[in-house]
């Protein structure tokens, strides 16, 4: 049984408002963080119902933040339970906080769920969140295809358009173009996961990737080493489709270039 699912549907305090299918996303991110000392952010407190399902599934250690706009929030501060109040969409106030907050383990985004502060937020957030397994979930990014949310299929600037193209910055330790580059994003996200309504990243350190070889050869054909003439065309073949590649050119004797990088 999904604890917080239980928690939801038994709920007799301050009103909580989600979708159903979003506890199976929190259970898989948020178990390894129960019961420790970590800070976690909402932004969007509403009634105050959610702020109160983290205490109870995070318990007594965790630090809680909630942002939102409305003031009235305020006076559902509790115990080591803190409201801010200001606009997610606004990078001043949220620079302004930053401090105050520290590092966050866990964002939640389901403040007002534009494209505008939903990216605004990411972009001032995101560098807070912990690069050492810290997790930023964005929910209701359904938004994105909702006119009245300023979404569309394929619009531009939509959180979910924004995230697709940081799936490039993932994979940037890859690129042969200059406009694709390597940068802190690239440094400190493990993984982006897609799901109905939240993207969730993974912020991690990463290693720059290498590749190794480990255990025995099958082929013998594989197993003599590269003569100095493979060799030799080896690093040729590289050479010229890296150049065609830059070129947008398609590459030549690529087969024959990937049977010689698996050769020793
Ligand atoms: C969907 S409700 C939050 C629900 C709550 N997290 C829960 O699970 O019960 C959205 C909240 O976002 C707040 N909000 C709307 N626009 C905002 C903005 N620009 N900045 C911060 N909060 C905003 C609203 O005041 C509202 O309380």
């Amino acid at each position: 049984m999904n604890e917080l699912r239980n928690y939801f549907e038994q709920n007799e305090g301050r009103l909580i408002n989600k979708f159903d299918h979003y506890f199976d996303v929190y259970e898989r991110y948020f178990s390894k963080f129960r019961n420790k000392k970590i800070t976690i952010v909402e932004i969007g407190v509403y009634q105050g119902g959610s702020l109160q399902m983290w205490r109870k599934y995070f318990g007594k250690e965790a630090t809680i933040w909630g942002i939102d706009i409305d003031p009235r929030c305020k006076s559902l501060e509790d115990e080591n339970t803190h409201i801010l109040i200001g606009s997610q969409e606004d990078p001043l106030f949220l620079r302004s906080i930053i401090d105050k907050i520290g590092m966050i383990d866990i964002l939640i985004d389901d403040g007002g769920h534009t494209q505008d502060q939903q990216i605004v937020s990411f972009e001032e957030l995101y560098q807070q969140v912990n690069p050492d397994g810290g997790i930023y979930l964005c929910e209701d990014v359904h938004t994105s295809y909702m006119n009245v949310y300023g979404g569309g299929h394929k619009r531009n600037n939509t959180f979910i358009e924004y995230s697709k193209a940081l799936v490039d910055k993932l994979n940037a330790y890859y690129t042969e173009q200059s406009s694709l580059q390597v940068d802190e994003f690239t440094k400190t996200t493990n993984s982006i996961h897609f799901y109905d309504s939240i993207v969730v990243f993974e912020r991690k350190l990463m290693i720059p990737p290498s590749s190794k070889m480990m255990g025995k050869w099958s082929f013998e054909n594989e197993i003599k080493k590269k003569t100095f003439f493979e060799k030799l065309k080896f690093h040729a073949l590289l050479r010229i489709n890296k150049a065609l590649q830059t070129l947008k050119i398609k590459g030549i004797y690529v087969d024959e270039m990937i049977r010689l990088s698996c050769m020793r």
